[in-house]
């Protein structure tokens, strides 16, 4: 796969993170209302990921205006988009570790082969998106 966007780069990473962490943002529902009796503590840690996350997703949306908004992309606005990257790559590698500490400590997973079944494709597609922002961030470096 070829994830070198050049000069369409802030665009396309931007759409990219819109999806993905709208994605995870529906996930932590998804969490919530798959998983019966799932502890408390999981439960007000996945609502407060879904306000974060939901923050990092409408961070993109308006970035994604402020580049159609401007005829050509700033070095300025080059720059905050890749920060923008850089903090979702982060935020989606701690999202995968909550959705892991569910699986491996959560009794709502006990026996409940379905319930791991989603959790993992949860982490999958984050692990997804990570590959993706690992690359635009990369071959930036070396740009
Ligand atoms: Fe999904």
């Amino acid at each position: 796969m070829q994830f070198y966007y050049g000069q369409q780069m802030p665009l396309r990473i931007l759409d990219e993170v819109e999806f993905w962490k709208l994605q995870e943002e529906e996930h932590t529902v998804v969490i919530r209302e798959a998983l019966d009796h799932l502890e408390e503590e999981y439960v007000d840690a996945l609502k407060k990921w879904e306000q974060a996350l939901s923050e990092t997703h409408q961070k993109a949306v308006s970035f994604v205006e402020s580049v159609n908004r401007s005829h050509y992309v700033r070095k300025q606005l080059h720059n905050q988009v890749i920060q923008l990257v850089t903090y979702s790559l982060d935020e989606s590698m701690k999202f995968i570790e909550l959705c892991r500490q569910i699986k491996t400590h959560s009794s709502a997973t006990k026996d409940r082969p379905i319930a791991k079944t989603i959790l993992d494709h949860i982490i999958r597609e984050s692990e997804y998106f990570i590959g993706i922002a690992r690359t635009v961030l990369y071959s930036n470096n070396r740009s």
